[in-house]
């Protein structure tokens, strides 16, 4: 069996996934990003590293029974779309101006500090969700899960900027998640903007744009004035087109947590987003180590909701405990299998809490429990 890719590894580790790959090729090994490693090598270049790898049975997985779909159940879904780049690059004011919002003047000092989601119907009944993440090199974690549950990632580059650290950080990520990349050159409107530029930082680093003769497309925008922004849009559902996006609509809901949190008055208070099925309020949710009945649901404008299908974000109360950005979450036909599995989770989080050396944990599917 194989089990995760080196660029999976590299993000379990926190390191680079180019220490990674001369890891293996220490060991004889020529492997690429996305190459699955076995159980063996993932154990040897976990020690490189001062991990341990612990390989345990696929119970926990097994046990939440897999819906199969059949092809008409299938139907188109939205594309989930990631905005990433450099801090102040205009991530968040890209949104403002497609939904007609002013999210930014509600952040700490206008720096996002965490993934927002956002569904929009567009006026011909084309529908995206977005995704927006922070730009602060100390998010870098957000950004890995952002380009994870994504389909497409817009990066965004400020014209009157360079291509800085966490553009390229962002496009690294796109690229292990084998995420296609739209390019919005944002902030034509400033004097001092360069677009060119902007281009031929991106052609140094060979990713050459369309009109530079690549296969990257990319469109000049501004956030601030919307020039260019319909043009974007279009470029982003093109690519969402040749994806073929589908899911099931009637299945149970199984998704991914984007945030959870304590709140004073609502108690547990967590940002989900849909990636197939149809989450209702009232559903038995298990997200991690915790689960509880969908108390109620909301959209992110904070009017409620009775249900979320595919790609669509939702906020749930209910939950007994606030699991983890990042952990999936699965509608269980029982509370009683919900309980059961989030106790097994929990004391498999206890367990290794208790060991003294860094652990990886797989499952047989090279799952991340
Ligand atoms: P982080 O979330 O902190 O990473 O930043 P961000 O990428 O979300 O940037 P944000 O949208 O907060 O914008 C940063 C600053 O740039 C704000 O003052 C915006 O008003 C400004 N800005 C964004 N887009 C444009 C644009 O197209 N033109 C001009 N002139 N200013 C812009
Ligand atoms: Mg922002």
């Amino acid at each position: 069996t194989e089990f995760v890719s080196v660029s999976e590894l590299a993000n379990m580790m926190n390191v680079n996934v180019n220490e990674i790959i001369s890891s293996c090729m220490s060991l004889g090994l020529f492997v690429s990003i996305n190459q699955r490693l076995d159980a063996e090598t993932l154990s040897i270049v976990a020690e490189e590293f001062g991990y341990e790898v612990e390989f345990v049975s696929a119970d926990l997985q097994d046990s939440i029974e897999a819906e199969e779909d059949t092809e008409e159940d299938l139907k188109p879904r939205p594309p989930i779309v990631t905005v990433m780049g450099h801090v102040d690059h205009g991530k968040t004011s890209l949104l403002d101006y497609i939904r007609d919002t002013n999210v930014i003047a509600g952040e700490a000092g206008g720096i996002t500090q965490h993934i927002g989601a956002y569904h929009v119907s567009l006026e011909d009944g084309r529908e995206i969700t977005f995704l927006d993440t922070p730009g602060h090199e100390a998010f870098t974690a957000m950004r890995a899960r952002g380009a994870q549950v994504t389909d497409i990632a817009i990066i965004i580059v400020a014209a009157d900027d360079n291509v800085m650290p966490q553009t390229v950080e962002a496009i690294n990520h796109a690229t292990a998640a084998g995420v296609p990349i739209v390019f919005a050159i944002n902030k034509i409107d400033k004097p001092g903007a360069n677009p060119d530029r902007i281009k031929e930082e991106l052609a140094n680093m060979n990713f050459l744009v369309e009109d530079w003769g690549g296969k990257y497309q990319s469109q000049d925008v501004s956030a601030k004035q919307g020039q260019g922004i319909e043009e974007l849009l279009e470029k982003v559902l093109l690519e969402a087109e040749m994806l073929e996006l589908k899911a099931n609509p009637k299945r149970r809901a199984v998704g991914t947590v984007i945030e959870s949190t304590l709140d004073r008055g609502r108690g547990y208070v967590a940002t989900v987003l849909v990636e197939t099925g149809t989450l209702k309020a009232g559903d038995i949710v298990l997200a991690g180590q915790y689960f509880g009945h969908v108390k109620a649901m909301f959209n992110e404008r904070n009017q409620r909701i009775e249900s979320s299908g595919p790609a669509e974000p939702a906020i749930i109360l209910g939950l007994d405990g606030a699991p983890q950005a990042g952990d999936k979450f699965n509608v269980m036909e029982t509370e009683r299998d919900a309980r059961n599995i989030a106790n097994k989770r929990e004391q498999l989080a206890r367990e290794q809490g208790l060991r003294t050396q860094k652990h990886i944990t797989l499952d047989e599917i090279g799952r991340r429990i």
